[in-house]
């Protein structure tokens, strides 16, 4: 009898513990971070992030056909325009969490089913800093941050403002935007000036932070445009296929007014934290020395037709290498699965310069 007391006073205690250890552990995974972790992604931005967006709209910018997705699980085309993962995948499987779905796959459940997701991915192909950029084409990155604001608004209804606003200020913001309206401007010979032009970014930038930040958004971490001028269709209309000068020297002052822009917000919003990667850092040490990361073709895109791969777009009539690892770029204007990865990893292991003033993990544990 008494051993029998005390068998249960001590089983009592194990399963309090248990049950301690039980609803703490839950309290940490819906409460966000506080184990260490980030509680979830959010991504904006285009197609270099799109995982299926474009899939729902009526668009000519989609790739949810072969073969696009020869290497994902599967071998399926979901929309990504990649031989497999894009960088949105794996910033996700950096941090530890599932790849976030495509808001225009899940819209209908959020509010119901959905309450403290592991992220969404709101970037669609073709989108723009700017609403003109492909207008009626994609979802700009206006309309991807309405969207977040109807999500936001659901995750308060769900579960309190207080437990909204946790889980947002210890969630990753990945934003991937900018090339498309580079293009645009770089196509368009408009009369402006690159310092104008990319000032009316800066300005539009500057209050899409903004509305990030007053939704709830804490830490950002800023994906730069990088040497646009290098992706294989532009190169293809350069006299020796190479790198478009104009796009790139628009970009570099693109992505320098982008620091600055992240780092004046750093000293006016409390607590805002950013992660700023220099992908024209990254991109020369890949293009300058290809074979240290197993690139033998850093010009023609391994998917298309014409010059250089880069005439026509991926699609099933294309023909595509047999070896897409040592390609760095997947069709005319996207990475590879294998550049994405390689990119992401400097974002999270890369120090000053390549990423400033903190990589993504830094960023994550801040
Ligand atoms: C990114 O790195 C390049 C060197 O590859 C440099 O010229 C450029 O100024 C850097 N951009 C920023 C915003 O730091
Ligand atoms: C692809 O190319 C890389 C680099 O040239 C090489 O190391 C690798 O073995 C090739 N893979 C296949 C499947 O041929």
């Amino acid at each position: 009898m008494a051993s029998s007391i005390t068998g249960s006073h001590f089983e009592g205690l194990v399963l309090g513990l248990l049950m301690f250890w039980y609803f703490s552990s839950m309290g940490a995974a819906i409460n966000n971070g506080n184990s260490g972790g980030v509680p979830a992604v959010y991504v904006v931005g285009d197609s270099l992030a799109d995982v299926g967006n474009n899939n729902h709209l009526l668009t000519y910018m989609k790739a949810d056909f072969p073969h696009n997705g020869i290497d994902f699980a599967g071998g399926k085309a979901t929309g990504r325009f990649s031989n497999g993962k894009n960088a949105a995948d794996f910033i996700a499987e950096k941090l530890g969490l599932p790849s976030p779905p495509a808001y225009l796959s899940i819209k209908s459940s959020i509010g119901s089913s959905q309450t403290f997701s592991t992220g969404i991915n709101f970037a669609s192909a073709g989108a723009g800093i700017l609403d003109a950029t492909h207008n009626g084409e994609c979802l700009s990155l206006n309309k991807q941050i309405d969207y977040l604001s109807t999500t936001y608004a659901a995750m308060v209804e769900k579960n309190g403002n207080e437990q909204a606003q946790a889980h947002l200020a210890n969630s990753i913001f990945a934003i991937i935007i900018g090339s498309n309206d580079i293009f645009g401007y770089v196509k368009s010979n408009g009369n402006t000036t690159p310092q104008q032009f990319v000032g009316s970014l800066i300005y539009a930038l500057q209050g899409q932070l903004q509305r990030l930040y007053n939704i709830g958004a804490r830490k950002f971490a800023f994906v730069g445009t990088g040497p646009v001028g290098c992706c294989p269709s532009l190169r293809r209309q350069t006299e020796s296929n190479d790198c478009n000068a104009e796009a790139n020297s628009v970009s570099d002052l693109y992505d320098q007014a982008v620091l600055s822009l992240l780092q004046e917000l750093n000293s006016q919003l409390s607590d805002m934290k950013y992660s700023f990667f220099n992908t024209t850092f990254a991109m020369h040490e890949i293009m300058d020395n290809p074979t240290d990361y197993g690139f033998t073709e850093v010009k023609a895109a391994c998917c298309g037709l014409g010059d250089l791969n880069a005439k026509v777009a991926c699609t099933p009539f294309s023909s595509y290498c047999s070896n897409r690892t040592n390609h760095v770029f997947w069709d005319f204007y996207h990475p590879t699965q294998a550049t994405a990865g390689i990119l992401t990893a400097k974002m999270f292991e890369g120090s000053v310069p390549h990423v400033y003033p903190v990589n993504v993990r830094q960023l994550s544990a801040l």
